[in-house]
């Protein structure tokens, strides 16, 4: 069952509420969803749950960056209008469609996801030896099927996560799907099932579960098409999501290291102009071009990489050609790249002030996205518990 009433396919992605959101985030995710928020029916979530299964041991700003990174979704032009915003942790149904498809998952599923092992020795800082922090994959696979999208809009980290979605989808719908078993004699039954694998024995106390049953073993090696021809049809749960790979331009931080609000290297949207100059100024070059008169070369400057992305191309060109015959300094360049940045952020800050003068404004649009979203995910786990028999 769809439950979009729009034409419009759907996309659903989630964003850790990390607070203001810098740079990265709005080249990697924030202008994509944006674009996209016109072709699609949109609903994009605050993951607090997700925040908690690394930072569960600190969890005092979780309220205010919720705030905070929303309004910046709101400042950078995503529109409740078209989209639908809401809170994870205001929808229970989450947790118990998460509950649901653990049962049927295998841990080994979950140990194989690549940032699950990168993770566990890189954070060092707090013990994410957890249940939580191993299941999280899946609960991001709840957080996706609980709508059903089309598409999931993510960066090339979040690949497997949704590669995993699909698979757990496949694997709840062979175990639950909804069966329709053709009518057979109890004889016919025989007949058929003369010399097959799947005729143990015949169907003849309850032919659902029977075929379920024989289902599942047979989709475990690949005749599940068999048994959709000659037995009936498995209508699925869940329709198997794609993961709707957002192509970002590298962006580095003020250190040259990807920009991350951990690294401590990052521009924020909410940053004024004289606070982007400085950070600006700051900001590593070129290694080799050490004096003013040294020749650098742009295609290993982070600054470069900022103007590729910011600058008008005549300001592009200009500091491609000046760069390598040390005709421009790297202070004069920055400061070409700062005005083309702070022009470019100045409407965003401007969308932000509403917001700021008056907080609930923030909350209202969450109040309402979450209600939406809400009317979905109850019909979603009426039809799961259904399927799982738990009426
Ligand atoms: N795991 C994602 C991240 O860390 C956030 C996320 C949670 C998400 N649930 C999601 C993204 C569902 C897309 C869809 O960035
Ligand atoms: Fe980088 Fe600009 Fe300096 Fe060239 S002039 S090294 S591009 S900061």
């Amino acid at each position: 069952m769809n439950h979009n009433t729009s034409q419009r396919p759907r996309i659903l992605s989630g964003m850790r509420p990390t607070g203001e959101l810098h740079l990265g985030n709005l080249v990697g995710a924030l202008q994509n969803w944006v674009k996209l928020q016109d072709e699609y029916d949109s609903f994009h979530f605050v993951a607090d749950w997700h925040m908690l299964t690394t930072g569960y041991d600190n969890t005092l700003d979780l309220h205010q960056d919720t705030w905070e990174m929303v309004t910046d979704w709101l400042a950078c032009g995503l529109d409740p209008a078209k989209a639908t915003f809401f809170v994870q942790s205001r929808l229970p149904e989450h947790a118990e469609l998460h509950l649901l498809l653990s049962m049927v998952t295998p841990l080994s599923w979950l140990e194989r996801v690549p940032t699950y092992k990168e993770q566990l020795e890189n954070i060092r800082d707090h013990d994410i030896n957890t249940y939580g922090f191993l299941g999280y994959p899946l609960l991001q696979a709840a957080d996706i099927l609980m709508y059903k999208p089309r598409y999931v809009p993510v960066g090339e980290d979040q690949v497997p996560h949704v590669e995993l979605t699909r698979e757990v989808a496949r694997r709840f719908n062979q175990v639950f799907g909804r069966l329709e078993v053709k009518k057979r004699s109890f004889q016919e039954w025989l007949q058929w099932g003369e010399g097959k694998k799947e005729m143990t024995s015949p169907p003849d106390v309850n032919p659902e579960q029977f075929w379920l049953d024989r289902y599942y073993r047979a989709s475990l090696d690949g005749r599940a098409d068999m048994l959709n021809r000659d037995v009936g049809t498995l209508e699925p749960i869940f329709p198997e999501p794609e993961a709707l790979l957002t192509s970002a331009p590298r962006l580095p931080g003020t250190d040259g290291r990807k920009m991350s609000k951990s690294y401590g290297n990052a521009i924020f949207l909410t940053d004024p102009p004289e606070v982007v100059s400085k950070k600006l100024a700051t900001m590593v070059t070129d290694p080799a071009r050490k004096r003013r008169t040294d020749p650098g070369n742009p295609d290993i400057c982070p600054v470069f990489d900022l103007h590729k992305i910011f600058s008008a191309q005549g300001t592009i060109d200009r500091v491609n050609r000046e760069c390598r015959t040390a005709e421009i300094g790297c202070l004069d360049c920055k400061k070409l790249v700062a005005g083309h940045l702070n022009a470019f952020l100045a409407p965003i800050q401007e969308r932000r002030k509403p917001f700021e003068q008056d907080p609930q404004k923030v909350w209202d649009v969450l109040e309402e996205g979450t209600a939406k979203a809400r009317a979905v995910a109850q019909t979603t786990m009426a039809e799961v518990r259904a399927a799982v028999r738990l009426t």
